[in-house]
């Protein structure tokens, strides 16, 4: 009962705000923060050793960190997305991302797609009332909407949220406009195959951790430098699939290695963010990329 009632309080709260001063989209964002933190409260990202191996073999890796809350407020703020959009999160581990997407954008469906079955089933199990959450959510903003002439921040309704519990390489990805893949720790066999595969999707727009090798459909944009659990300043890179166009090969480049980058670094400035301290790192060794696999149990 007194989590039923927890929700609409926090968002009540929020809109008292939004009230007393002017309307900001941050305080979205801010309350959002909340309602996804209070979710995910004691959920870890750990995983039996042996799901781990079948992780690794796919080419990919187990390994775990997160992108925080006010990195993917930024990157949703340059994305821009629209009730046409179609979001994946590509090795989407407990789902806060696909989460905030859902909660934040006015996409039409925010989808995960996780390779462990673990992580797959703590995303589900959590976000289980998220399509709830979702509805009270809209109707409060449509107040907000009504009184300030705000345009909207998820207006669509009937959005679409899930998860696929599988190999990336292997999810039907032809209705994505834009993905995201936390790919820091993924091998350059699996990010050629994988490039590959979204080249295929004209139009596709795609946030990766590191560069893509090359393909000739597959542009590099921005690159935006933001925290993630692990460390603060972690480059994000942007690019587009436009099958109108030639990429440039860079010369002596092999195309499984990653292409030279050439565009501008833009650097974004994130208020309250909390990286992990090497404390709360030992204390949660799930927030931070384990890289040493032996110190995760
Ligand atoms: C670094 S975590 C990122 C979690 C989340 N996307 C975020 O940024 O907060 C990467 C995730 O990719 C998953 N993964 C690794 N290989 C995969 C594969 N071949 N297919 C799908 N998921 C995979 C891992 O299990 C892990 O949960």
């Amino acid at each position: 009962m007194l989590k039923r009632l927890m929700l609409p309080m926090v968002l009540l709260c929020s809109i008292t705000a939004a009230f007393a001063s002017s309307y900001d989209v941050m305080d979205f964002y801010t309350d959002y923060k909340k309602v996804i933190a209070d979710m995910y409260q004691g959920i870890d990202a750990i995983i039996p050793e042996e799901e781990r191996t079948a992780c690794s073999a796919t080419g990919a890796s187990p390994v775990y960190g997160e992108i925080v809350y006010e990195s993917c407020a930024v990157l949703l703020a340059e994305l821009k997305l629209t009730e046409n959009d179609v979001f994946y999160d590509l090795g989407s581990g407990l789902g806060k991302f696909v989460t905030q997407v859902y909660l934040t954008s006015a996409v039409k469906k925010a989808w995960g797609v996780e390779f462990s079955e673990n992580r797959y089933k703590r995303a589900t199990d959590t976000t289980k009332n998220l399509a709830k959450i979702q509805g009270q959510a809209f109707k409060f903003e449509n107040e907000i909407r009504k009184t300030f002439g705000k345009s909207a921040l998820t207006k669509t309704k009937g959005k679409e949220f899930g998860f696929d519990n599988m190999d990336m390489l292997k999810a039907d990805l032809s209705d994505a406009t834009v993905v995201f893949t936390c790919s820091t720790c993924f091998g350059p066999e699996f990010m050629q195959k994988l490039t590959d595969k979204l080249a295929e999707n004209d139009g596709l727009r795609i946030l990766t951790l590191v560069q893509l090798p090359y393909n000739k459909h597959v542009h590099e944009g921005a690159t935006y430098v933001l925290p993630m659990t692990w460390s603060a300043e972690t480059p994000v890179y942007m690019y587009k699939v436009d099958h109108s166009r030639e990429a440039k090969k860079p010369e002596g480049v092999a195309e499984a290695t990653a292409q030279v980058k050439e565009e501008p670094v833009v650097s974004v400035v994130v208020p309250e963010v909390q990286v992990v301290s090497e404390e709360q790192a030992e204390e949660t060794p799930e927030l931070v990329l384990d890289f040493a696999d032996e110190e995760v149990k």
